[in-house]
């Protein structure tokens, strides 16, 4: 099975066969929907992948700039999008390297990539500075008001939510006690055709344990829960 970075440099149809599975019970798309009022903003979205968040939002908003670092993942995603082409523009550029976009842009929202940044780091102080420059690259080309939307997992196929290291922990920890983010849990369930296929699609991405233990469950649907956090600047 390949490491997660090389699915994003070669496999964006497996990934993708993965995110369209998660939440089918739509409480993402609810909860951003209830948080925020999409309606004609400007967005600047960070590691875009597949469109799988974007596809939440871009029929209300003005435009969107999406980021990714893979640029497989970023061609995947303007294939996947085209039906909104006029609204978007694709944009390779690491979380920890956003260039300045002049500002004037009303919201950042990014889904489970910033953490990737987090997992490579080897100690908390390299967290917490790599939690610096990530809060940072999210609000500095929003207006004053503008709103940040950080979207990261608290843990896949387990009963119960919470960070599923101790990287991660800090992370959040860092998010809301410095940064002064706000938390919501949600269930973004995935459901699949059966658990065999369950089994095949997180086997591919999360590797040969995840697949034992999600054929263990012996279900279709398996569970997810998903941490969103918010700030207005
Ligand atoms: C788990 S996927 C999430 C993709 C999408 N946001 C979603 O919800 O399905 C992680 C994405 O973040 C990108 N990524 C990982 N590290 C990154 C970084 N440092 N800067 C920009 N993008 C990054 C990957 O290329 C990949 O497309």
């Amino acid at each position: 099975m390949p490491e997660m970075y090389e699915i994003y440099e070669k496999h964006a149809d497996k990934y993708d066969e993965l995110v369209r599975a998660e939440d089918y019970q739509n409480n993402l798309r609810n909860l951003l929907h209830e948080t925020v009022n999409w309606r004609d903003l400007s967005v600047i979205e960070g590691g875009v992948g597949t469109g799988r968040v974007t596809r939440l939002y871009i029929e209300q908003v003005a435009s969107s700039i999406c980021c990714d670092r893979a640029q497989h993942m970023l061609d995947f995603a303007q294939v996947a999008l085209s039906e909104h082409e006029e609204k978007l523009k694709f944009l390779r550029a690491d979380n920890l390297n956003i260039p300045d976009l002049d500002g004037g842009f009303d919201l950042f929202i990014e889904g489970w990539s910033f953490g990737h940044s987090v997992s490579d780091c080897s100690t908390a102080d390299e967290i917490k500075s790599v939690t610096d420059i990530l809060v940072h690259n999210a609000t500095k080309d929003l207006k004053p008001g503008g709103v940040v939307i950080l979207l990261e997992t608290l843990g896949t196929n387990l009963d119960f939510p919470g960070p599923p290291h101790e990287k991660l922990n800090i992370f959040y920890s860092e998010l809301e006690q410095k940064h002064g983010f706000q938390m919501k849990k949600i269930r973004t369930d995935y459901q699949f055709q059966s658990n065999e296929e369950a089994a095949r699609i997180m086997g591919f991405f999360f590797g040969e344990k995840m697949c034992q233990s999600v054929l263990k469950r012996n279900n279709a649907i398996i569970p997810e829960w998903t941490g969103m956090w918010t700030k207005t600047i």
